[in-house]
């Protein structure tokens, strides 16, 4: 009832403004907004209804932050970046399909998780040539690394990119994938050779 009653309330802010451009919803009541339509999701999952600094400049900027604003969200998303011990960033090609197309994990269907978290990197990006079904929120990435002659500073921003999305773009509408520990750092270098590795259907 009582959750009606709220979702009631905000339709009916919505409604009375002039146009859907136009809708403007105090931060303040999108927050309480959020809290509650998640109040009865997994205890540890209460962390992920918050904004954190870069997603609360991003929304009060409209995702066009200042340059000095854009400046302190890369430098901060980059301090969050962890390399593999043995310095390879370059894992197993064949793996990394397998976490691109997997969308597994963090849904409500999905917990308490019973396998790997996946990268869900198709629902955004073009990839292999064989794959016809894949989302265009990102550029595509076919032949991403033979365009880039398989350079190595390409391989580690590939890595960087996979890691903190935010590191170079700072309100990237990529999620913060090991920033958010939604990947691991093995699964990262599958990642990173599907993207870059010359044996990748990738790059075919
Ligand atoms: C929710 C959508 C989304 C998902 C999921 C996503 N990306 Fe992205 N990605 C983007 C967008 C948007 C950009 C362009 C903006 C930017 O650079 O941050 C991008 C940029 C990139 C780039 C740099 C492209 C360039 O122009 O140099 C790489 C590489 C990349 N993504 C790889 C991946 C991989 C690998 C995955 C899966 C682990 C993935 N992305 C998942 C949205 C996404």
């Amino acid at each position: 009832m009582k959750r009606h009653l709220i979702l009631v309330t905000v339709a009916a802010a919505l409604a009375s403004t002039a146009s859907a451009q136009d809708v403007k919803l105090d931060p303040l009541h999108a927050d309480v907004l959020m809290k509650f339509a998640f109040s009865q999701a997994p205890k540890d999952w209460v962390g992920r209804v918050d904004q954190d600094e870069t997603m609360k400049v991003c929304s009060a900027t409209r995702n066009a932050p200042s340059a000095a604003e854009g400046d302190k969200i890369m430098a901060a998303a980059k301090a969050t970046i962890k390399y593999p011990d043995d310095g390879k960033l370059m894992g197993d090609w064949k793996k990394g399909e397998q976490w691109a197309q997997s969308g597994y994990g963090m849904r409500f269907t999905d917990y308490p998780p019973q396998n790997p978290t996946g990268g869900n990197c198709y629902a955004c990006h073009q990839m292999t040539q064989a794959e016809l079904s894949y989302g265009t929120v990102g550029p595509s990435l076919r032949e991403y690394g033979k365009i880039r002659k398989y350079a190595e500073s390409d391989v580690k921003a590939v890595y960087d990119k996979i890691y903190n999305a935010h590191a170079s773009f700072p309100c990237s509408l990529m999620p913060r994938l090991g920033t958010n520990a939604v990947l691991t750092i093995d699964q990262i270098k599958d990642l990173v050779a599907l993207v870059m590795s010359p044996e990748s259907p990738v790059n075919k």
